[in-house]
């Protein structure tokens, strides 16, 4: 996530201790030329492009937010479960809910966030039951009841995975700031990736926002976070 960082001012660059003598080092014309400076730049572009769920084509028009400035996603949803059955956040009141958005077809990033997820709830033992997983597809049109039944079973007992009509999907997607957009199709029609952003969403008993978490953290670590909410 930390995609700035190679912006980040660097000791030792070209000119560090002044031994070449070529003048102020602060003047723009020798920064221009300092090729340190171009290589940042062209590398942060090239990491925010790749950056998955940054500037996508999504629900929203306005930026994403970075993810410490996400303090109160969430609100109303209505979707079907894998089991066919049509839930809204009113099913889940009393229990808290960890709501990731992704889908099945995604090759790397999703499978793992959804492991890290069962995991997470898994350490926290009897207090982790107070919690209820849920899988929202961006891809409603691959992921159906069916598939995600199948999918859902891997992963955790108690996660509930979800799809809906094509603006069920972007209405809930638009609740938690989720951005997502299709990617070029291969070979066929049903071969194509979604980017998506990548973030586990703890709400409370009421529904409201309690913390985010991003790709990368450990089930430990996150298993720890929610148990200082239980
Ligand atoms: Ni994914």
């Amino acid at each position: 996530m930390d995609f700035l960082g190679p912006l980040k001012p660097r000791g030792g660059g070209p000119g560090a201790g002044g031994r070449d003598g070529a003048g102020d080092p602060n003047d723009p014309r020798r920064l221009r030329r300092n090729p340190l400076v171009w290589i940042a730049v062209i590398g942060a572009i090239i990491l925010y492009t790749q950056y998955e769920g940054g500037g996508l084509p999504g629900t929203q028009d306005e930026a994403p937010r970075r993810i410490d400035q996400i303090t109160d996603v969430g609100g109303p949803f209505e979707l079907t479960d894998h089991n066919g059955r049509t839930v809204t956040p009113e099913t889940f009141r009393g229990d808290y809910m960890l709501v990731y958005f992704g889908y099945t077809w995604c090759p790397d990033v999703c499978p793992v966030d959804v492991l890290v997820m069962g995991q997470a709830i898994k350490m926290l033992g009897e207090v982790g039951e107070q919690v209820q997983p849920l899988f929202v597809t961006v891809d409603p049109a691959r992921d159906t009841v069916n598939s995600l039944a199948k999918f859902a079973t891997n992963f955790h007992p108690r996660l509930l995975a979800l799809t809906g009509s094509e603006a069920q999907i972007a209405a809930a997607a638009e609740a938690y700031e989720v951005y997502y957009g299709k990617g070029e199709e291969g070979e066929s029609a049903d071969d194509y990736p979604v980017d998506h952003t990548d973030y586990m969403y703890l709400m409370d008993p009421d529904g409201t926002f309690l913390e985010v978490f991003p790709h990368g953290m450990r089930p430990a670590e996150i298993a720890h976070s929610i148990g200082q909410h239980l």
